[in-house]
């Protein structure tokens, strides 16, 4: 998967490797449930014509009448950004690239095309309305999406000329910023449900606030350096096994997360798709 274990030594390597699975199967499950939720909640929304519901405690100016091209970006922008959580993982795993070149290439296209439109549907709204967060928001978010932008463009572009490494490492870290947008709901939910932070409308512009804005991806871009440097064994073992047993508390993480995200807010939307909730 993210390693590659034919140029590597057995013992730290598979260590790294297993790690590297168990980590995108709990990212796969938690963002699954996460677009999800964006179907049953704004997908909901729109089908039932009540697009008002797309404003919600945390995202007051999402939907305004006034301003539908900004409105037609965000709709984009959730087609899109669903579409990458799911296929995202499936383009990392080893077997299907080794077994499936084709399919690989396919759903390769879709993924580069659906990060695009994910990049530029909120680069839109940003432009058109600003974030609920204001200026440093707006940078923080702006230079997320370039950042998506840069990396989706060297990933197909060194995939056309056959650099079969410098692919997969730009791939890595455009995964790495791809789950960004998740993990920010990740970081916030837990905050609340674990009571850091209190369970009602905030202006997203406290000093917690701003460290969250890069937080949620900039660290993302130093994992997935870890990893691209590890598969091709650049990294001593030592560092190599601390950064695994790092990345397991990472696990436990987003385990907890996912599970009190689940039950306070995603859950309810899922099941109230199905006429459950
Ligand atoms: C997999 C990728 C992504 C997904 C699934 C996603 C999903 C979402 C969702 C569901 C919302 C609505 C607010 C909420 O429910 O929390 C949202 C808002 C937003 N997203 Fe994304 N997003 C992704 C990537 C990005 C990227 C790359 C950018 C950078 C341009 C971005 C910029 C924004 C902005 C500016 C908002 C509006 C925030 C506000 O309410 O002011 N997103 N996104």
């Amino acid at each position: 998967m993210i390693s590659n274990t034919r140029s590597s030594t057995p013992h730290s390597n598979s260590f790294v490797t297993l790690t590297g699975y168990l980590l995108v199967a709990i990212v796969w499950i938690s963002s699954g449930l996460f677009g999800l939720y964006i179907v049953a909640h704004y997908g909901g929304s729109f089908v039932s014509s009540k697009m008002e519901q797309w404003n919600g405690l945390f995202n007051p100016n999402l939907y305004d009448p006034n301003y539908i091209q900004a409105t037609r970006g965000m709709a984009l922008h959730f087609v899109a950004g669903g579409i990458i959580l799911v296929l995202g993982s499936i383009q990392l795993l080893e077997w299907v690239r080794n077994r499936f070149l084709n399919f690989h290439r396919i759903v390769g296209r879709i993924y580069i095309f659906a990060c695009l439109l994910t990049a530029l549907g909120g680069l839109t709204f940003i432009f058109l309305r600003g974030t609920v967060g204001g200026p440093v928001m707006n940078v923080g978010f702006g230079a997320y999406g370039i950042a998506m932008l840069i990396c989706s463009i060297q990933t197909i572009r060194f995939a056309r000329i056959k650099l079969v490494e410098q692919h997969k490492a730009w791939a890595i870290r455009l995964y790495a910023l791809a789950i960004g947008s998740w993990l920010y709901r990740m970081y916030y939910g837990f905050m609340f449900f674990t009571g850091f932070l209190p369970l009602e409308a905030r202006e997203f512009r406290d000093p917690i606030d701003v460290f969250m804005i890069f937080f949620f991806w900039v660290p993302n871009l130093l994992v997935a350096e870890f990893f691209i440097r590890s598969s091709t064994n650049k990294l001593p073992k030592s560092i190599q096994l601390s950064g695994s047993l790092m990345l397991w508390l990472v696990i436990v993480f987003i385990s907890l997360a996912t599970y009190n995200v689940t039950k306070g807010s995603w859950g309810p939307a899922i099941l109230g798709m199905f006429g459950l909730y």
